[in-house]
């Protein structure tokens, strides 16, 4: 696939090019090219950008997808030796950076959710709007699909993941009407599901907060590619493997990525030594924080960036650097 007609619009992009790049400009242990960490893979115009403001510096992206693998190829032809591309899940970080010779990075970027050109593929099936197989893999060789999901899972155990990952209030009668509908006939396309699902919510409830098969679908989506046990492993993976000096930004499109990416950083950046205990000066205090925040909170797209790219509202980005002096 040409780069250019792998069509996502990066969110935040240069606020991420601010954070991360005092991080890959400096100098580098033992004189050696920085090294950058993308996962999963940037490989649009901020992505080519950030390669240009830092001539030496080396990149590895990782997608799950083989869509954007292709795209990232496209990418690795135009810097030589300058950009590895990996398919695979992202809770391989460190596997990844070792097999391409890293023990260490200087900078993480973690673009979690879905990429435009997935909506915007009908035959994916992540769209709800569209009429397609129901599918949501990231990578398409995966077992697992949202047609297993909605066909074979219990209904208690259909209503936990609607509840846990849509936030869907009524998760179980969703639940119910679907293992219904089930029996009928099996449930294998994108606009049956979200019929379903909209005959499912009290009238009064359809008529608030957009389409009533939004939350569900997300909800199918994280299931299907376990995006929370994946970002769970891969959050504090990614952290070790930043030399001192490094940088890791995360940008999250939901409140429950949000939530792990706001949870593994504060976990790090949090000051659990004991108070009063005498230190000596250049001492590192056990329970001393190894990072530093580099954000206050959350930080959200700016109103020029809504009205360009809608699809940006909800995107919450954070960001750390690791604490100690290069080696
Ligand atoms: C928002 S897009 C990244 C877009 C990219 N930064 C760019 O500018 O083109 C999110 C990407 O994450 C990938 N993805 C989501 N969860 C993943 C996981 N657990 N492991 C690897 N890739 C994942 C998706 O396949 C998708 O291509």
């Amino acid at each position: 696939m040409d780069e250019h007609a792998y069509a996502h619009v990066p969110v935040m992009a240069g606020r991420i090019t601010a954070l991360l790049l005092p991080a890959l400009a400096g100098p580098t242990p033992g004189g050696r090219p920085p090294r950058r960490k993308d996962a999963p893979h940037g490989l649009a115009r901020p992505a080519r950008a950030r390669h240009d403001a830092v001539p030496r510096r080396r990149r590895i992206g990782i997608d799950a997808d083989a869509a954007a693998i292709e795209a990232g190829h496209a990418l690795a032809e135009r810097y030589p030796g300058r950009v590895t591309v990996a398919h695979a899940v992202y809770d391989h970080i460190a596997e990844i950076a070792a097999a391409a010779g890293h023990r260490r990075v200087q900078g993480v970027l973690f673009d979690l959710g879905v990429s435009s050109p997935q909506l915007d593929d009908a035959s994916r099936g992540f769209s709800y709007a569209q009429d397609a197989p129901l599918d949501m893999r990231m990578d398409q060789g995966a077992v697992l699909t949202a047609e297993r999901v909605v066909n074979t899972y219990p209904v208690t155990e259909l209503a936990r993941v609607l509840s846990e990952y849509g936030e869907e209030k009524f998760a179980r009668r969703i639940a119910e009407l679907i293992a219904r509908e089930r029996a009928r006939e099996p449930i294998t396309s994108t606009l049956r599901l979200s019929g379903i699902i909209k005959d499912a919510i009290p009238a009064p409830a359809r008529r608030t907060g957009g389409n009533p098969a939004k939350r569900s679908f997300q909800a199918l989506r994280i299931e299907v590619n376990d995006e929370l046990g994946a970002l769970r492993r891969a959050l504090p993976a990614a952290l070790d493997l930043l030399a001192p000096g490094g940088r890791l930004a995360a940008l999250a499109y939901h409140s429950l990525e949000d939530r792990l990416v706001k949870r593994a950083l504060t976990a790090r950046t949090t000051d659990k030594t004991q108070p009063g205990l005498p230190v000596r000066a250049g001492e590192l205090l056990a329970g001393s924080p190894s990072f530093r925040l580099l954000t206050r909170g959350a930080e959200r797209p700016d109103d020029a960036e809504l009205a360009a790219n809608p699809r940006s509202a909800s995107a919450r980005l954070r960001a750390v650097e690791r604490l100690g002096v290069a080696a």
